[in-house]
């Protein structure tokens, strides 16, 4: 009989893909079900990328690459920074991953040490605390609530910071809240962690997506920060698993003798072909998406809010409301399956992201179009009366 390692154990399942896979089963029975649970935007690659693509493969460029990606990429994404964030990065310090999936599995191969406890909010993305426990570690959830746009605060950080601590894994703005933390309480909890001698990590997925003020990026708090991005979400490539990471310049060696070792390399045409991305013409694409996500916001937040489905916090980025399912319901994994086989809307309960309170939400996705948006709302409406 093979053994399992124990620590396979500490990793949950994907409740949420339950859930999918439950309204999959509806549809094949000839049910509608409008979509609300996936975290991937409806929007596919840009033609600019896909003929990038086309164009690499047809010359061949479809072999390994350096493990830290090629470099007009890299370039390309330290120009991004530059022009889009007015922050300034050596190109060297730019590592392109396979996805943000693959960039946060790096950063804890090379951070988490066996045992090491690695702070982050609950709730959560469930990925980052399963991605500590393979690296051996110990994800240490630490409840975060409305109060604190569901982020953690250099004060979680005083209160649970132990001998034993490694360092912080946030995402601004979140998932499953969509809110993100302001930069002045980032720069705070940052100074909390320095102090430390901690790592932090920021994942920053989706700030391209952001709808309120200025989209800073955490990369101008220092040079010692790790950064993760990814071509997923904005630049809506999601199945070309391609992202990155920015760390700081001394552990380059480090986390690029990883990467040979682990992956040999990102996806070589992935990575030629999202050159393209930051085309002027490609960011004006990427822009009026956003927008066309902040609208959809702007419909769907009051008419959840109208259903009692209370949003304690406005989301300003990603494209998620995670909404307090209690005027209806004290637990969201039934209200959800009510959702589903009633009123034909799949919508994520709290339950994945976390222990804390998570029974009380449900995260609502609107990486579907308006008219669907509108018409899950009419069939909420109905139900809940
Ligand atoms: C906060 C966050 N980080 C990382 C990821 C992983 O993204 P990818 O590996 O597609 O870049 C996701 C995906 O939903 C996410 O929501």
């Amino acid at each position: 009989m093979l053994r399992l390692s124990p620590r396979i154990a500490h990793i949950a399942p994907f409740y949420a893909m339950e859930v999918v896979k439950q309204a999959a089963a509806l549809q094949a029975e000839g049910r509608d079900i409008v979509q609300m649970s996936i975290g991937e935007p409806d929007f596919t690659a840009i033609p600019a990328v896909v003929e990038a693509l086309q164009r690499a493969t047809r010359e061949g460029k479809t072999q390994y690459t350096e493990a830290v990606g090629i470099a007009p990429l890299r370039e390309a994404i330290a120009g991004f920074y530059r022009t889009r964030f007015g922050v300034g990065v050596d190109p060297s310090r730019i590592i392109v991953t396979a996805g943000a999936s693959g960039a946060l599995m790096l950063a804890c191969t090379a951070l988490v040490d066996v045992g090491a406890q690695v702070l982050m909010p609950d709730p959560t993305y469930p990925a980052n605390r399963h991605i500590v426990t393979a690296a051996g570690g110990e994800p240490v959830l630490i409840p975060a609530g409305p109060e604190d746009r569901f982020q953690l605060s250099a004060d979680h950080i005083r209160r649970h910071w132990t001998a034993r601590t490694a360092g912080v894994i946030v995402a601004s703005p979140s998932n499953p809240t969509g809110t993100s933390i302001a930069p002045h309480a980032l720069a705070e909890l940052v100074e909390e962690v320095r102090r430390r001698d901690g790592f932090t990590i920021v994942d920053e997925i989706y700030l391209g997506l952001s709808y309120e003020g200025d989209r800073r990026s955490a990369l101008a708090l220092g040079d010692d920060l790790i950064i993760v991005n990814s071509f997923s979400k904005y630049f809506h490539m999601t199945g070309w698993r391609l992202g990155w990471l920015v760390v700081p310049q001394q552990l380059v060696p480090a986390f690029e003798k990883l990467a040979q070792n682990l992956v040999i390399c990102a996806s070589a045409p992935a990575q030629h072909a999202a050159l393209a991305c930051f085309l002027p013409e490609s960011l004006d694409i990427f822009e009026t998406r956003k927008e066309a996500f902040r609208q959809r916001r702007d419909y769907l937040l009051p008419e959840l809010e109208r259903l009692g489905l209370c949003v304690p916090v406005k989301p300003d980025g990603a494209f998620y409301i995670y909404s307090d399912i209690r005027a209806h319901a004290s637990d969201s994994a039934s209200f959800a399956q009510r959702l589903l086989h009633e009123a034909g809307v799949c919508a994520v309960p709290g339950l994945d992201f976390g222990s804390a309170e998570t029974a009380a939400y449900l995260r609502f996705s609107y990486a579907t179009d308006l008219a669907r948006l509108q018409e899950a709302v009419a069939r909420m409406s109905k139900m809940l009366g």
